[in-house]
């Protein structure tokens, strides 16, 4: 087992990884917890030992079960089972579980504990950790939301072995982000690794990860400027997500895939910026490639939609802001050009069909 410290001011926490850890819940809960919510969805059925009575809360799949309307059931469920604000809500499942049940968390009598079990790649490696929780309206994604940190998190491998392949590529994705960022105050144990890391036992993988995150959220929590290079690769990413949305073919592209092709597009814009050279890009190709991820365009995009999505982005204030590469590290740039974007994005290889994202 992989111990992680999350250390926020006041709000300190620990990530436990490795295969079993589910078994140390009731370790984790805050003392004084006499009943649970288990937010969950249907498929996922697990023996769970919380220590305490709990009852089982399912909610739907997909991007649909991050709303108002289904928080507000939730919520209602939490009030009928008398959950009191002493007790706590343990969120078992994906990253839309995590998001969902953690803003659940953070609303529900003003705000109780929970606990983070996540059960996907993509949400062991990242949306469990950091105290991000939100729904999404028909306007954007989790555009509603709080910065409300879980008590602990239990990143157990084992609940892994089920996982579809396109959720592993998925959660890869965004693990091939990792490979290019280090956690600040910790180079020597989290240094930037790239496609090393996949030589590492899972686990290892998982908290390799999952520290670079903490030591990024514990430097700046409510994203004030560090931790915006988590976004790295994600202007893209969010713009080809929403152009999916829009056709209606909403799983045409799954977020870590979506992060993929935006880590190779952030590249080639910081080098036409003059922030980086063609091998430090060709290490990106690299590295999506090893993490067995495309970086090419979904075929029929359209460049002006796409930037239109990026400048709607809820981290662009007024003109492109792209998290890049250059010699200081990944950083915050703001005031791209969008001629630079376009010529950037015609420049990308694009795939045969909207989803033929299957991998090179
Ligand atoms: N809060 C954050 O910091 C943060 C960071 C990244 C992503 N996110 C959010 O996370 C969400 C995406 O999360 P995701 O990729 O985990 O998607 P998801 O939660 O929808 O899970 C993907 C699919 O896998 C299924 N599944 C989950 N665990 C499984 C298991 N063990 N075995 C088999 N199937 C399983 C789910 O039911 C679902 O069908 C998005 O809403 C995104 O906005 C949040
Ligand atoms: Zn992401």
């Amino acid at each position: 087992m992989i111990r992680v410290g999350v250390d926020i001011p006041g709000r300190e926490y620990e990530v436990l990884v490795g295969p079993g850890s589910r078994s140390l819940m009731e370790d984790m809960l805050p003392s004084g917890v006499e009943k649970v919510a288990v937010v969950t969805q249907e498929h996922l059925s697990l023996e769970l030992h919380p220590g305490v009575p709990f009852e089982v809360v399912l909610v739907p799949q997909g991007e649909r079960a991050k709303s108002l309307g289904v928080l507000e059931e939730v919520c209602g469920r939490f009030a009928r089972m008398g959950l009191s604000r002493s007790d706590a809500v343990v969120a078992l499942g994906g990253g839309v579980v995590t998001d969902l049940a953690g803003f659940a968390a953070a609303s529900y009598h003003r705000g109780i504990a929970y606990l983070n079990v996540p059960t996907t790649l993509l949400a062991q490696v990242d949306a469990a950790i950091g105290g991000k929780t939100g729904v999404n309206l028909r306007e954007g994604k989790n555009l509603v939301g709080a910065f409300w940190q879980p008590a602990g998190v239990l990143c157990d491998t084992e609940l892994l072995t089920g996982l579809p392949e396109r959720e592993w590529r998925s959660g890869r994705g965004e693990m091939a982000k990792y490979a290019f960022l280090s956690s600040p105050g910790e180079p020597e144990r989290v240094a930037s690794m790239g496609a090393g890391m996949l030589s590492l036992p899972l686990e290892e993988q998982v908290a390799h990860c999952v520290a670079i995150k903490a030591g990024v959220v514990a430097a700046d929590e409510r994203e004030g400027s560090r931790r915006a290079i988590l976004n790295y690769g994600h202007t893209l990413a969010h713009a080809l997500e929403a152009d999916a949305i829009a056709r209606g073919r909403d799983d045409a592209i799954r977020h870590g895939e979506a992060v993929a092709i935006g880590l190779v597009f952030a590249a080639r814009l910081a080098m036409r910026l003059g922030r980086i050279g063609s091998e430090r890009v060709a290490e990106h190709e690299a590295v999506v490639r090893g993490f067995g991820l495309d970086y090419r365009l979904p075929a029929g995009w359209d460049s002006s939609a796409l930037v239109g999505y990026m400048l709607r982005d809820k981290k662009a204030h007024h003109d492109l802001t792209f998290v890049l590469d250059g010699p200081r590290g990944v950083e915050l740039v703001t005031g791209v050009d969008q001629g630079d974007v376009l010529a950037t994005l015609s420049d990308m290889p694009v795939a045969d069909g909207l989803d033929s994202h299957q991998g090179l």
